[in-house]
């Protein structure tokens, strides 16, 4: 097994992941915004799709989606925590018995047939964190849909300006005195992290380079006993297009959620986001500016795409 493997099931099977997970929206206005994002793609495009496949399906914020739209969802993932939130949501939702789970790595889907399911989908970078095996992980995803195939992956371009911004996090936070463990940290540590920062060319000339986050340092961790975050590999736009491409998919559109919203300070997004008015035109004009494939690399960590099999 590659240590990416091993570092992410260790990662995401920490028991409180589901907990955290379930409360992204709740907590930062770019989860928000890419949430709403894919939400939206999903229910433009559900015409014809009964059977869905979730890769990495989390806390069942798409999986749930779809199943309380009346598909039959396979939800599929590394982590138990993570499992038990979703069933427990879905069960609260009255839709457990639309509902498979199956815990499982995505570097290895043999158990399914070709075109087993109309829709595959995979949000939020579980495919990023199966380095090296991204490209052959793609791959099966394709080979087990038969008319639809949607994708979050983390975005290279976008997440380069996190190597010149240390608190690019606090930009997004909705309340600042929330008892959320990492809004304190964000909030306690923000002079901190700008006193010690320097920008480092040479890191940013090397995620540039290879794509990724994360390497050495993090597999030494997991080597200790730590929980180091996942090595995360990195698309580019034109990468990930060529690579489903190669796989056969068509008429591929791809997406940056997030562009809009980051170009804004966080007192903007707070008042935009407590005022439901300015809230649903504000996510309206996010949705039609970040479907732009001119801004689709610089979305806030993800660049989505979809295609046709
Ligand atoms: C950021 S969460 C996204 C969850 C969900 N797709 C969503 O958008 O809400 C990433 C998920 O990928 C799962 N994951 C990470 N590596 C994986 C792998 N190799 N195989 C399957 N799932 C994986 C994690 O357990 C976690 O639930």
């Amino acid at each position: 097994m590659d240590y990416s493997q091993k570092i992410s099931e260790r990662q995401w099977n920490l028991p409180d992941k589901g907990e955290l997970e379930s409360r992204r929206e709740a907590t930062y206005t770019d989860d928000i915004i890419q949430k709403d994002h894919i939400q939206r793609k999903l229910l433009e495009h559900l015409d014809g799709i009964e059977t869905v496949f979730d890769g990495g399906a989390g806390s069942g914020r798409f999986s749930i989606l779809l199943a309380k739209r009346g598909c039959r969802v396979t939800h599929f993932d590394i982590s138990q925590p993570m499992i038990d939130k979703a069933r427990e949501t879905a069960e609260r939702e009255g839709v457990l018995d639309r509902m498979t789970f199956v815990k499982g790595a995505l570097e290895d889907l043999s158990a399914y047939p070709d075109k087993a399911f109309d829709l595959v989908m995979s949000f939020d970078a579980p495919i990023s964190y199966t380095w090296p095996n991204q490209e052959k992980v793609i791959g099966e995803l394709v080979r087990i849909a038969r008319k639809r195939i949607m994708l979050s992956v983390s975005s290279r371009l976008g997440s380069l300006p996190y190597l010149a911004n240390p608190v690019q996090k606090n930009q997004f936070i909705l309340d600042e005195k929330a008892d959320d463990p990492f809004v304190r940290w964000c909030v306690d540590h923000r002079e901190q992290m700008i006193d010690g920062f320097r920008f480092s060319r040479q890191a940013a000339e090397r995620l540039y380079a290879d794509g990724l986050m994360g390497g050495d340092a993090e597999i030494a961790e997991y080597e200790k006993g730590g929980t180091p975050w996942c090595i995360t590999y990195t698309f580019l736009p034109d990468e990930l297009e060529g690579i489903l491409k190669k796989y056969g998919v068509k008429n591929i559109a791809l997406s940056g959620p997030g562009a809009y919203g980051r170009t804004l300070p966080r007192e903007i997004l707070v008042k935009i986001m407590n005022d439901p008015e300015q809230k649903a035109d504000f996510l309206d004009f996010c949705y039609r500016y970040d479907s732009s494939p001119y801004v689709c690399g610089m979305g806030k960590d993800n660049l989505f795409a979809a295609g046709e099999i």
